[in-house]
C-alpha cells in the first residue's frame, strides 16, 4: 500500500502560503458568522432580521467568490503533505474533509443564490451594486432552499470534525499541522 508521502506526491510545498492561510481564515470566519447570524436573526425582530439577511446574502456571495478563487489557488499551488508518520485513515479522513469543504463552500452559497432568485426581492452586494438573479424556476428554488439549509448544517458538523482533527494533531500527535495553518506562528522544527 502506498505511504502517505507517496499518495501526496503531487504536493511539493512544505507549508501553506500566506494567501492560502488568509483565505482559510477569512472564509472560515465568514461562514461561521453567516450560520450564527441566520440562526439568531429570527429572534431579533423584523427590521433587524431583514438587515441581517441582507448582510447574510452579501457575505454568502463573497464566500462563493473567494472559494472559487481559493479552489483555483489550491489546484495551481498544491497543498502541503501531512507528516510522514500520519496514519493512512487520518490522512484519508483529512483529505475527504477538505474536499467536502470545497464542495460545501461553493454549493451552500450557490443554493442560497438560487433560492432567492425566484423571489421578488432585489439582490444586492452590501447595497453597493445589484447582483443578477439566476434563471431558476420556483420549483428549483424550493429544492435549493432545502439544500441550502441541509448543506449549511452539514458544514457546521464537518467543522466540528475538522477542529477535532486539528486539535488531535496538535495535542496528541504533537506535529505542526495546526501551526502551519496559523498566521504569524513559527512552526515546530
Ligand atoms: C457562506 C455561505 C452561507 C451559509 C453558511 C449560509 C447558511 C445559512 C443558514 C444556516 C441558514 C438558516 C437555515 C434555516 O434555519 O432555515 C440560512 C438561511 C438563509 N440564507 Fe444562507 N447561507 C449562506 C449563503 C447564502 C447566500 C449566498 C444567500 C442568498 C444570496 C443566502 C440566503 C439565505 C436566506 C434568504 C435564508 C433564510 C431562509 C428562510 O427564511 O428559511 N444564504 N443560511
Ligand atoms: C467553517 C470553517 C472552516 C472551513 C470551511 C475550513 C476549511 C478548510 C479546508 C478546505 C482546508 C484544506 C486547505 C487546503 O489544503 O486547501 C483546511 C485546512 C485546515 N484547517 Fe480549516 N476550515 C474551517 C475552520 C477551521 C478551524 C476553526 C480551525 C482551527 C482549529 C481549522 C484548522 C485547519 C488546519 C490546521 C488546516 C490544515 C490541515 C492540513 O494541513 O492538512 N479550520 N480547512
Amino acid at each position: 500500500m502506498a505511504t502517505v508521502a507517496e499518495r501526496q506526491d503531487r504536493v511539493s510545498h512544505s507549508g501553506y502560503s500566506k494567501v492560502a492561510i488568509a483565505l482559510h481564515w477569512t472564509i472560515a470566519v465568514l461562514i461561521l458568522g453567516n450560520i450564527a447570524g441566520a440562526l439568531v436573526a429570527e429572534s431579533l425582530g423584523d427590521e433587524m432580521e431583514a438587515w441581517i439577511f441582507s448582510v447574510h446574502k452579501s457575505i454568502g456571495l463573497t464566500v462563493l467568490a473567494l472559494s472559487l478563487f481559493r479552489l483555483g489557488w489550491r489546484i495551481s499551488h498544491g497543498f502541503p503533505r501531512l507528516p510522514g508518520d500520519t496514519p493512512g485513515w487520518d490522512a484519508v479522513l483529512a483529505r475527504a474533509t477538505h474536499v467536502a469543504f470545497y464542495f460545501l463552500m461553493i454549493a451552500v452559497p450557490l443554493a442560497g443564490w438560487a433560492m432567492v432568485s425566484a423571489g421578488p426581492r432585489p439582490l444586492h452586494w452590501f447595497w453597493l451594486f445589484d447582483v443578477p438573479k439566476l434563471p431558476v424556476s420556483r420549483a428549483l428554488a424550493g429544492v435549493a432552499h432545502e439544500a441550502h439549509e441541509i448543506l449549511a448544517f452539514a458544514t457546521l458538523g464537518l467543522a466540528v470534525l475538522h477542529v477535532a482533527g486539528a486539535l488531535k494533531h496538535h495535542l496528541i500527535d504533537r506535529d505542526d499541522v495546526l501551526q502551519r495553518m496559523l498566521p504569524l506562528v513559527r512552526r515546530r522544527a
